[in-house]
């Protein structure tokens, strides 16, 4: 039985599209700054085409833009879905989007011309703070008043991930944004010295913690068991992953400061953070790719499933490697060097992007009312472009950044350093025009990517700003969790 609801996908669709297209903007100027970082000649002598504008443009932009947009979407579409209910404050839910398009737009359009708070992954100055705090604070609201009218008395784990990353942030953002500012368009932070450092690398590092890892796990759970035909492979192991996951993340920050003016009681604490913290991450990739258990007959014929599977390799993967990195001895060497490039790209092209396509194919058909997308070949071409282009990237960015971090420290046996820095810069610059040309291969998927979903709404583009009515199935009279295991 039905009832007449429907769920509120349009504000769902508007997301989707400002992903897909703010995910070509911000990794076209990614590919930009590479090939900077190539041929320097590249900036043209122009103030606003500089690598140290664009680059903060470039995080800005796949982050909090391009991530962002996804993350607000799905997390939309999957509140619905898992509470057989409709979207709260359907007026709010429009807000939140035009909100945080507004306050990406002005946040890129500014940085340019050297508008900055020049925090990393704070850049945007007060004003804009202040837009993106009234966004944040809406966006829960409709949210959490989603959840309270589920017709569903489970809370589905996506949900519990979907609000520790909501909750997180919007403490992150306000804590680490408290400012004096002196006209429209700066300000001073309040903190000073090491204590700025420590709140800003505290904020940083849980951008990464809560933006781009507990929204994202929140995205796979709802959508690795749809994609996979399967129950999640164990229910309350992911209970237990999303606990250890938000109480130890927090403490993990110090190791971005390691062998700084930092308390070395504090590097220690950050450090066996995040040693510890392995076992939640490898627990939800291990989750993900155990729910495969049954389908994995599915890679050979569903490019979803396989962006699905390759991202949750990488979230291992750069986990993993993120652990071994907070060694105080191991940072020694890869601090300061295209190592810690190469780890964040593997997390974020690697599991961030690759979750976020995978997701959306997943769900843009059920979102614009279609069967399936436009072009079977097409996702698969992406799937290729896209993993190509990615281990060209790691794997050069780690070539690379072993090869500086070992030249940097060559000594003679007077203790004298062997190379001058530009050998290590001369050492390295094939693997920056590499690393340029995965960044190519990825955009040009991004591309098909967007032509794809353009031509999957083809039918449905008149209704892409109308609602297309989708009706909520009544929820089982007996409640098991939705999606979950008998685990
Ligand atoms: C076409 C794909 C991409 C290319 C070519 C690219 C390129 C670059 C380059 C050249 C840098 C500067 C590195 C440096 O300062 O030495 C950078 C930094 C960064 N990118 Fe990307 N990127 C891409 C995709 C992404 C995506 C999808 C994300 C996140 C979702 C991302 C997040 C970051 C972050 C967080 C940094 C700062 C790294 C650090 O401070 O160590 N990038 N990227
Ligand atoms: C167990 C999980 C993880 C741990 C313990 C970890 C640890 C680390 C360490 C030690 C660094 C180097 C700090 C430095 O020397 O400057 C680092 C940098 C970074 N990691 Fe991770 N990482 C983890 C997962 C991830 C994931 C999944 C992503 C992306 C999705 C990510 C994104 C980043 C970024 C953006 C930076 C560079 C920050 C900057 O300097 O601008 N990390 N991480």
């Amino acid at each position: 039985m039905q009832t007449t609801e429907t769920y509120n996908d349009h504000v769902v669709r508007l997301f989707l599209l400002a992903a897909a297209v703010w995910g070509i903007v911000g990794m076209s100027i990614g590919v930009l700054v590479a090939a900077q970082m190539a041929w320097p000649a590249l900036n043209f002598d122009i103030s606003w085409l500089s690598f140290s504008r664009l680059r903060p443009n470039h995080t800005f932009g796949v982050i909090f833009a391009f991530g962002g947009s996804a993350l607000m979407g799905t997390c939309y579409y999957v509140a619905q879905r898992t509470g057989h209910t409709r979207l709260a404050l359907p007026r709010l839910a429009n807000f939140t989007f035009w909100g945080w398009q507004l306050a990406c737009f002005l946040a890129m359009a500014t940085m340019p011309f050297g508008i900055t708070q020049s925090k990393e992954y704070a850049e945007p100055e007060w004003i804009i703070d202040l837009l993106i705090a009234v966004v944040w604070v809406s966006f829960a609201i409709v949210f959490f008043a989603t959840l309270a009218r589920r017709r569903i008395q489970h809370i589905y784990v996506a949900n519990w991930y979907y609000g520790a990353f909501i909750i997180a942030v919007a403490l992150l953002h306000i804590v680490n944004n408290i400012v004096v500012p002196v006209s429209l368009t700066k300000s001073y932070p309040i903190y000073s010295g090491m204590v700025d450092a420590m709140v800003q690398w505290w904020y940083g590092h849980n951008a990464v913690a809560f933006f781009l890892t507990a929204g994202f796990l929140g995205m796979m759970y709802y959508f690795v068991p749809r994609q996979a035909q399967q129950p999640l492979w164990s229910y309350r192991f992911s209970i237990v992953n999303f606990w250890a996951l938000i109480s130890v993340y927090m403490w993990a920050g110090p190791h971005h400061l390691v062998y700084t003016a930092l308390p070395d009681w504090a590097q220690s604490v950050g450090m066996v953070f995040s040693l510890v913290l392995l076992m939640p991450s490898w627990g939800s990739a291990a989750n993900g790719l155990l729910t495969f258990n049954g389908s994995w007959h599915k890679l050979r014929t569903d490019p979803a499933a396989k962006f699905m599977v390759v991202s949750l390799v990488f979230y291992a993967a750069s986990t993993f490697e993120g652990s071994m990195m907070a060694i105080k001895n191991v940072n020694a060497l890869s601090h300061y060097t295209d190592w810690t490039v190469a780890h964040v790209h593997s997390g974020s092209i690697g599991w961030v992007a690759m979750i976020t396509i995978g997701s959306l194919y997943a769900m843009a058909p059920r979102a614009l009312g279609q069967p399936q997308m436009y072009s079977h070949k097409a996702m698969d071409l992406h799937f290729w472009l896209h993993l190509i282009g990615l281990l060209l990237y790691a794997i050069a960015m780690w070539a690379a950044g072993v090869t500086e971090g070992l030249m940097w420290r060559a000594t003679d046996a007077n203790g004298a350093l062997i190379y001058p820095f530009i050998d290590s810069l001369l050492a390295i610059k094939p693997l920056y025009v590499v690393r340029f040309i995965g960044g190519v291969l990825i955009v040009l998927g991004m591309v098909v990517m967007a032509w794809n979903l353009w031509y999957t709404a083809a039918d449905a583009r008149k209704r892409l700003i109308t609602p297309i009515p989708v009706p909520i199935p009544e929820p089982p009279q007996q409640m098991p969790p939705p999606l979950s295991a008998a685990t």
